[in-house]
């Protein structure tokens, strides 16, 4: 039985006797080799299902690990800002442990799936009119004076989890894939999967990918070499003008041989449509930016034909109900209950 993420991967992390054997068996995550999109796109692609994380998200594989070593050092409180997923992590896995979580937000603007989440795990919850951005100054301010542990990913810990998502996969593929695709809001996570990678193959020889991280439009300061005061995007979870781990995620990108791009909301909105209807796969918007730079970059031949790519899907579908509601071009159609109507309505349609 899989015994979740510091149990499986103590020896590749910091982990003590004092670490706290916390745990909601996350990780583990499937890869998916896309087979219908890998036939239209010419490439040979598969998607990495971090929705199918306990709460959803890849957060969990960070906040595991970040909330026991905040619970090591004597912590009774932990902190974030949030434009959502980390929120519900953070919530999650404080509740499993018994300590008290508080998470700051844009107002308006985390999807209602994210927000039930850590509503429910109990969360104090603080909304601000203001960004991500604006809210995670703050709450690198409180923790640096009051006792509550700072959990997001510039949090040292939170990356030390989250790159175990590389290993899975080298483990899965047998070796690196040629590309690794990935969204980026506050560039915590292509931080975290490069460290995994080039770990993974200083122990297994395994090789490493090139870093293809993709920005929303509007919100794309490291593909425009600058701060974006009011960034903006369909994709809330990657709403982030001034990303933490900029220099990281540049360095990720220029020692793998990678890039960073931006994609627009209308190519994220094409690919989480996509995603969803050609391989019965739903994830969230910002999920689809590393789909849609995916097809761009097949398009504009950064990724040749024939190259094995992994595509990370951050983020479960569910959690984002209004997008999905919003794009959806189904009807549902109202018919009386009755079986004759019913059934004339169903020959009709086959
Ligand atoms: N995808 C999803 C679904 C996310 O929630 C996030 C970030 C990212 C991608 C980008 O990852 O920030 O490490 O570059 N969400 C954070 C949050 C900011 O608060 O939930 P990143």
């Amino acid at each position: 039985m899989w015994k979740g993420l510091i149990e499986e991967y103590k020896s590749f992390l910091p982990v003590t006797e004092k670490t706290p054997a916390l745990t909601l068996n996350e990780g583990n995550t499937p890869l998916i080799h896309l087979v219908n999109l890998s036939k239209e796109l010419g490439i040979e692609l598969y998607g990495k299902i971090e929705g199918a994380n306990p709460t959803g998200s890849f957060k969990d594989r960070g906040m595991v690990f970040a909330v026991a070593k905040a619970i090591e050092d004597g912590s009774k409180c932990v902190i974030c800002a949030s434009t959502g997923n980390t929120s519900a992590a953070a919530a999650a896995y404080a509740a499993r442990a018994g300590i008290q979580s508080i998470v700051v937000i844009p107002k308006g603007k985390v999807a209602l799936g994210k927000l039930a989440q850590a509503t429910m795990y109990g969360a104090k919850i603080i909304e601000i009119d203001g960004n991500f951005d604006d809210a995670l100054n703050i709450v690198r301010q409180v923790s640096e004076t009051s006792p509550v542990a700072l959990v997001n990913s510039v949090n040292p810990y939170r990356i030390e989890g989250q790159k175990t998502a590389s290993f899975e996969i080298v483990d899965a593929l047998g070796k690196s894939p040629d590309y690794l695709c990935i969204p980026v809001g506050n560039a915590g996570n292509i931080t975290a999967y490069w460290k995994g990678f080039k770990e993974y193959h200083e122990a297994k020889q395994c090789g490493t990918p090139k870093m293809y991280g993709f920005e929303a439009e509007g919100a794309a300061a490291i593909v425009t070499g600058t701060p974006i005061a009011q960034p903006e995007t369909v994709a809330t979870a990657i709403r982030i003008g001034n990303p933490a781990s900029w220099k990281l995620a540049e360095a990720a990108r220029d020692e793998s041989g990678g890039i960073i791009d931006a994609v627009t909301d209308e190519e994220i909105l094409a690919a989480y449509q996509l995603i969803a209807s050609r391989e019965g796969i739903f994830v969230e918007p910002g999920s689809a930016a590393s789909l849609a730079g995916v097809i761009k970059s097949v398009k504009s031949g950064k990724i040749e034909k024939g190259s094995q790519v992994v595509t990370v899907f951050t983020g479960n579908g569910l959690k984002d109900p209004d997008t999905a509601m919003d794009v959806s071009t189904v009807e549902v159609k109202s018919l009386k209950n009755d079986e004759a109507e019913i059934r004339a309505y169903i020959e009709g349609v086959l």
